[in-house]
């Protein structure tokens, strides 16, 4: 197809469809307060658009539910496995496959090997279950993120990028031995969902091998971030998506990835690296926790659904269109005056809580109010990015997090214009009123993961 056309139009057409939740105002107050302010608690039914997550959300294709049959459920040397591993293989170029049964089981399975006291893991940023595997590893977890990440007003084509100054002063100062690896998170979902240019991944991949550091990749949105190279790089316009993400790969010594955001999957992720001792401890702890190594916690079908997703997704018709959506959003959003990160990410728009709720201080987390607020309005289910997910007390003191985010989050194939346009319309509408949300305080919380299971109530009136 000729581009150039104004209108997005959805690359696919729609074979199976479910009913939306649709809800009364008071239906959605009675869940809030039920689910103590936490959307977590809300139960799916009660939402009518789910943009909690992009992760195992998607809609799978004819295809992937053809390939749910083929699927070999052999308890050892499943076909269904060897196919996945030869698909992981071509992609990436690396030895070893590991099926898991999603991101954060290959998290604690490398980092149980790498991690370990004294040890440190640096990275553009980790992902919140990375770090806290890194941290229950006894490591510890360093952010190096590009200045420009945390200037969300100002747009960038490569603010997922790591600082690589930073990470050469790090790794001076640690030594070597301390480092136990350099994680590129692509794209970088902790601040914005950005993209990781290829001459920032090339000069990381140079310093690790200067220093025999291994340097891994959390692919869970690699061929969004390969698409935004071949969008904004210059060099590649031109070569296709399955060369640029083959280049990427030639700079890891290993990777993993939650399945269940680029490869459409509703479970599922793998392990891949070329270190042998560290495979042969790998498939050790594999064993103990997820399964056999020919299957690590999964179905044969759904090793089968993820060789095909993980093939359909570099179909290019198919990444236009996604990030083109992101972006149609994040327009909408900017016309009606709501602040975002700038500029839109490649899974998802994050409202800037903390500039469009000034009146809240961080302690009042302003992008849970805001979120909550989002649900009581239109029944959009949204997630915060902010204190209650990063937040901390130490010595009884809080800690804010660095942002104050809502993250609207866009399920793969399953929503359409409309229902962006009617989304567009929610927030709009709550941003109006931006000045009349109250704070909310903090009833309890576990130490760890806070967030998911955090209770919340609204702050008493002054
Ligand atoms: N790495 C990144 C960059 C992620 O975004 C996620 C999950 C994981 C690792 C962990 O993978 O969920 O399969 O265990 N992100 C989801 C999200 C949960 O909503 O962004 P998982």
């Amino acid at each position: 197809m000729e581009s150039g056309w104004k209108t997005i139009i959805e690359p696919f057409k729609i074979k199976s469809v479910e009913p939306l939740g649709f809800t009364t105002r008071g239906e959605r107050e009675k869940a809030l307060r039920d689910a103590d302010y936490n959307l977590f608690a809300i139960p799916a039914d009660k939402v009518l658009i789910d943009l909690l997550t992009d992760s195992g959300t998607s809609a799978m294709s004819s295809d992937q539910w053809s390939a749910i049959m083929r699927g070999d459920e052999s308890y050892a040397g499943a076909r269904s496995f060897y196919e996945l591993e030869r698909t992981v293989r071509d992609l990436t170029g690396l030895r070893f496959v590991m099926p898991v049964h999603q991101g954060r089981a290959a998290e604690r399975v490398l980092f149980s090997i790498a991690g370990g006291k004294g040890k440190v893991v640096l990275s553009n940023s980790h992902f919140d279950t990375t770090r806290a595997n890194v941290e229950a590893s006894g490591a510890e977890a360093i952010d190096l993120p590009v200045p420009e990440a945390l200037d969300f007003s100002v747009p960038g084509d490569f603010k997922g990028n790591i600082d690589l100054r930073a990470l050469e002063a790090r790794l001076r100062e640690f030594g070597r031995e301390r480092v136990a690896m350099i994680v590129m998170t692509l794209t970088n979902n902790s601040l914005g969902g950005q993209p990781v240019s290829m001459a920032n991944l090339r000069a990381a991949s140079e310093i690790a091998r200067r220093q025999r550091v291994p340097l891994f990749l959390d692919i869970a949105r690699f061929a969004e971030n390969a698409w935004f190279i071949k969008r904004r790089e210059s060099g590649y316009a031109a070569r296709s998506v399955r060369e640029i993400v083959r280049e990427i790969f030639s700079y890891a010594d290993g990777c993993w990835m939650s399945a269940k955001k680029d490869a459409f999957v509703n479970i599922g992720g793998f392990l891949a690296l070329n270190d042998e001792r560290w495979t042969m401890e790998a498939r050790e702890i594999l064993i103990l926790g997820e399964g056999f190594t020919t299957y690590g916690g999964l179905a044969g079908r759904d090793l089968e659904a993820m060789a095909v997703g993980l093939r359909e997704v570099l179909d290019e018709h198919y990444l236009d269109y996604r990030i083109r959506s992101i972006e149609y959003l994040g327009e909408g959003l900017r016309s009606a005056g709501v602040p975002i990160v700038e500029p839109p990410g490649g899974h998802a728009v994050y409202i800037d809580a903390a500039r469009l709720l000034p009146h809240i201080p961080a302690a009042g987390y302003p992008a849970q109010a805001l979120a909550c607020e989002l649900y009581l309005t239109a029944g959009v289910r949204s997630v915060e990015i902010g204190s209650l997910m990063f937040g901390r007390r130490e010595n009884g003191a809080f800690i804010p997090a660095r942002m104050e985010l809502v993250r609207l989050a866009v399920p793969r194939r399953v929503y359409t214009q409309s229902h962006v346009d009617f989304l567009i319309e929610a927030v709009a509408d709550v941003a109006s009123r931006a000045g009349t949300i109250r704070p909310l305080r903090l009833v309890s919380a576990p130490p760890r993961l806070a967030h998911f299971t955090a209770k919340l109530a609204p702050e008493a009136a002054a």
